[in-house]
């Protein structure tokens, strides 16, 4: 089975619908991915990379029915890891003299997966070339750590298409192999979740890098990826979005993720939330569970983000472990360009909080004060989680901040708005935060809308946690 991509070239790859993970358990795949090989039938026959070692039975089976294997003049190996050189081994076992073009460090990393040092191997460097026959000829150019030593991309001369590897690519599987015939958010989706938790540590040398494949003036038709789409049209849409990307992106964002033994930095994390909201409506405000939400998503968050507050509780004396994970990975990734705050509740000490901002600090992010709570936040600490939030948002403002709104006083209210139960009194359950709004009522307990809390019955519940009138306080939010 094959794909005709333009001309004499044909995708002989594998779609993995059923993957669920990358490098390791690290990289959840929401959409599975698909190995890109490519079969070039001009004079001289050639393929461009393979596919994963699960799938090299079948891929050998496949390409063998689509060319006579013996008639195969080389083998260019992009990138050696193993879901693009995993079919090499079966492939090379029947045709052991065929030349493998890749970098010095391709051989490296080759013979590292595959042990054969005496397979043929070609080394190229930036500018060599293949002549294909037919007035084509293939042009290597390395594109060492996006992503490995080794990685490179090749160039096709006259059909102008570049096969460019992991880069540009995404972790997303769909029977049509053209990047105008699939789902455009999901394909923006994968590509973003793709560089921000691959490639972000390269960021910096993607940029010259584009740059100096664009300097060699080439026409680009079509970017024929490794995983993923075959960038056709407008290719360079994905080239222009890296530019993007690498550039110390942010968006007026904010990420607050946490993990907590019970609901305290929970609360904390909604009531900051909360002020930056009120005092900055225009910032998009995110919020995760490190321990629940997908940890992928999480970092694509802070990714897009222009600051990331991270919440702890204090468990014997240190941080959570989820947490604990998170910042590793963040320590890894290298942000550029990012604010940070640390807080979290404690019991007896408030360690976690500390040690999360230090890991923050070196992790080369510009950090702002962090915020401690003792025990369960009360109606005075969340105010004091909502006054953080407030003052995380005018520090880290992108531009002036809109003129605040009039506050509502439930005491100015008209009369008849306090028959509707509009403007009237709310109260909070001191122990979960359940809101009770007289405009609302509790349908559920039969407190018709319009009902202020005096008028609510005295065996009310909260809904929350089923403790009675009591448990309540004016709420000023
Ligand atoms: Fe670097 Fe697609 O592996």
């Amino acid at each position: 089975m094959n794909i005709h991509v333009k001309n004499n070239i044909f995708w002989v790859g594998k779609r993995d619908w059923e993957v669920e993970h990358f490098h390791g358990k690290e990289y959840k795949m929401q959409r599975g991915t698909s190995y890109n090989s490519y079969l070039i039938k001009e004079e001289k026959k050639v393929l461009i990379d393979t596919v994963d070692l699960k799938f090299r039975t079948d891929f050998v089976k496949n390409l063998a029915e689509e060319i006579d294997l013996n008639t195969l003049d080389a083998i260019v190996i992009n990138h050696a890891e193993e879901d693009h050189s995993g079919a090499l081994a079966e492939l090379l076992a029947l045709i052991p003299d065929t030349p493998v073009y890749c970098t010095a460090n391709g051989v490296d990393s080759i013979n590292g997966h595959h042990h054969h040092p005496e397979w043929n191997f070609k080394v190229v460097k930036t500018g060599d070339s293949l002549d294909i026959g037919n007035g084509k000829k293939l042009i290597f150019v390395e594109t060492p750590m996006l992503h490995w030593p080794d990685s490179m991309m090749t160039y096709l001369t006259e059909d102008a298409v570049l096969f460019s590897n992991d880069a540009f690519g995404q972790h997303y599987c769909d029977e049509h192999l053209f990047n105008d015939e699939v789902d455009q958010q999901e394909l923006f989706d994968q590509c973003q979740r793709y560089f921000s938790n691959i490639l972000t540590p390269f960021a910096r040398l993607v940029t010259p890098k584009i740059n100096e494949i664009l300097g060699f003036n080439l026409p680009v038709s079509m970017i024929a990826t490794s995983h993923g789409v075959v960038w056709r049209d407008n290719p360079t849409q994905i080239v222009e979005l890296y530019l993007k990307w690498a550039a110390d992106y942010q968006e007026d964002r904010i990420t607050i993720f946490y993990d907590a033994m019970s609901s305290n930095t929970r609360m904390m994390a909604d009531a900051i939330a909360e002020g930056i909201r009120e005092t900055d409506p225009r910032v998009a405000v995110k919020v995760y569970n490190a321990s629940v939400h997908d940890k992928n998503e999480i970092i694509t968050s802070c990714f897009r983000s222009k600051g990331i507050l991270v919440g702890s509780s204090t468990m014997n004396n240190v941080m959570m472990p989820k947490i604990a994970g998170m910042l590793e990975e963040i320590t890894g990734l290298k942000f550029r360009n990012k604010r940070a705050s640390a807080f979290g509740s404690y019991g007896w000490t408030g360690g976690a909080v500390d040690r999360v901002a230090t890991r923050l600090q070196d992790a080369g992010f510009d950090m702002t004060i962090a915020l401690k709570v003792k025990w369960r936040p009360d109606l005075s600490a969340l105010e004091a989680c909502r006054e953080h939030g407030r003052s995380v948002a005018r520090e880290w403002a992108l531009s002036p901040l809109p003129a605040a709104a009039p506050a509502v006083a439930a005491e100015t209210a008209s009369a008849s708005g306090v028959e509707n139960g509009e403007g009237a009194q709310k109260m909070i359950c001191s122990v979960c935060q359940w809101v009770y709004d007289p405009a609302e009522g509790e349908p559920g307990q039969d407190v018709a809308p319009g009902t202020c809390w005096e008028a609510v019955p005295d065996d009310f519940l909260c809904p929350g946690c089923a403790l009675g009138k009591e448990v309540f306080d004016p709420y000023e939010g």
